[in-house]
């Protein structure tokens, strides 16, 4: 029998076509010889789907709705090893529901919130399958702008200088803050909402007034907002990391091309373009033209950055180099990259299938890992005559 791969896609985020897309060209590299694929698509209500229909991207085309007749709505339970994908509607009353497909493998190719910050790789966790990619803990981690340059900067990689606070925070104070933000950065700034995976509400603001302007802007989209010195002479450097903590290694380096300056760019960001993603089918060199101390050094602070965060699978790192300085700094990590970076990788000489099938062999691997760590304590607590007692004592101690 052929191992079963679920790969799973959409979902409630901003980056859901995106991923529609991404998962499509994962699904048609597995080794149809050794793999079987069962597309999971989740609509932006929520709702999973399966189906041969999803393998076409012409097919989304046509629109959702119509796509959707043609696939099965189905679920799994939140049941630790129970892998099945049951179908949502029963058919009659004699139905019981009978699995459409019984998974051995997830993998989760999704982007943005509510998918790739930890929430869909907890439900994963929570059934116990195995799945592909970070989980719960680094997902969040990376997706956080916040959270991750606090960790990294923590470790000793290097990122700009920033100031946080949430929207009530600037709400309360919006002088101290300006003041604070500078007096440490000056201008000009980033401001970002810390947690979208788009570049949605990023906007370079260059005096107090278009600050005031951005952080508003910023606060529509999260409740978390980083204001970060802006690098003016930009030079923008990705490097994919393939692996987990223990053991992994990095790819070659791409430099996405841009038309103009950073602020057309970001302009261009601001009014159409989708995300960060869109530029997979964009201009890139690969790989980029760099001395080779500096694509030694990239590759390095990309590898730290993955095991500093506890990564798994392939993950993105993206690094700003200070054209006038040549210095590098860590922007962000991307830890289900658009098209799963597998350009990058075929760059390096691994191929498309392979890189699917390592992401397979990781999680199998890591499923093993995890069975062999303790999950429960044995303890009489309940047959000790002071069991609830004890209840009441460990209420207390919290
Ligand atoms: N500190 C900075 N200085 C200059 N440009 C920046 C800075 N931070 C981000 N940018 C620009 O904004 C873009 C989007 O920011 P990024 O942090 O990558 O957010 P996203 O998660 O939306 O991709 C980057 O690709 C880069 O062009
Ligand atoms: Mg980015």
């Amino acid at each position: 029998m052929k191992t079963k791969i679920g790969v799973f896609f959409g979902g409630r985020s901003t980056e859901h076509e995106i991923s529609v897309i991404s998962a499509n060209q994962a699904m048609a590299a597995i080794n149809a010889d050794k793999y079987d694929v069962v597309p999971v698509y989740i609509a932006k209500d929520g709702h999973w789907y399966t189906g041969d229909a999803l393998r076409d991207v012409s097919n989304y085309k046509k629109g959702i709705q119509t796509l959707l007749k043609d696939c099965t709505e189905v679920y799994m339970r939140p049941v630790y090893g129970d892998y099945n994908l049951y179908p949502a509607q029963r058919r009659g009353f004699f139905d019981k529901g009978k699995p459409v497909a019984t998974l051995d493998v997830a993998i989760p190719v999704l982007h943005g919130s509510n998918v790739e910050d930890g929430i869909f790789e907890g439900v994963l966790e929570t059934i116990g399958i195995p799945y592909a990619g970070c989980n719960t803990l680094s997902s969040a981690n990376g997706m956080d702008k916040i959270t991750m340059k606090m960790i990294l900067a923590a470790d000793g990689i290097p990122v700009v200088d920033y100031v946080w606070f949430t929207d009530k925070q600037w709400g309360r104070k919006k002088e101290a803050l300006t003041d604070e933000i500078e007096n440490k950065l000056g201008y000009p700034v980033i401001v970002k909402p810390a947690n979208l995976g788009s570049s949605i509400g990023i906007g370079s603001a260059h005096n107090r007034e278009e600050l005031e302007t951005r952080i508003d802007d910023a606060a529509r989209y999260s409740a978390r907002i980083i204001v970060e010195h802006m690098i003016k002479n930009l030079q923008e450097i990705n490097c994919s990391v393939l692996g987990d903590q223990d053991d992994y290694e990095t790819s070659v380096l791409e430099e996405p091309i841009k038309s103009g300056d950073f602020l057309d760019y970001n302009m261009k960001y601001m009014g159409g373009g989708k995300n960060d993603r869109g530029m997979q089918a964009s201009k890139k060199r690969i790989p980029a033209e760099l001395p080779e101390s500096e694509t030694k050094r990239i590759q390095y602070l990309a590898g730290e950055t993955f095991r500093v965060l506890g990564c798994h699978g392939v993950s993105r790192v993206d690094v700003m180099v200070d054209g006038d300085t040549r210095e590098i700094y860590v922007n962000e990590i991307n830890t289900i990259p658009g098209s799963l970076s597998f350009y990058l990788w075929e760059a390096a000489g691994v191929k498309f299938d392979e890189l699917m099938d390592r992401l397979v062999r990781l999680a199998l691997k890591r499923k093993r890992n995890q069975e062999t760590k303790t999950t429960s304590f044995d303890s009489n607590i309940f047959a000790m005559g002071g069991g609830v007692k004890g209840v009441k004592g460990c209420k207390g101690a919290k």
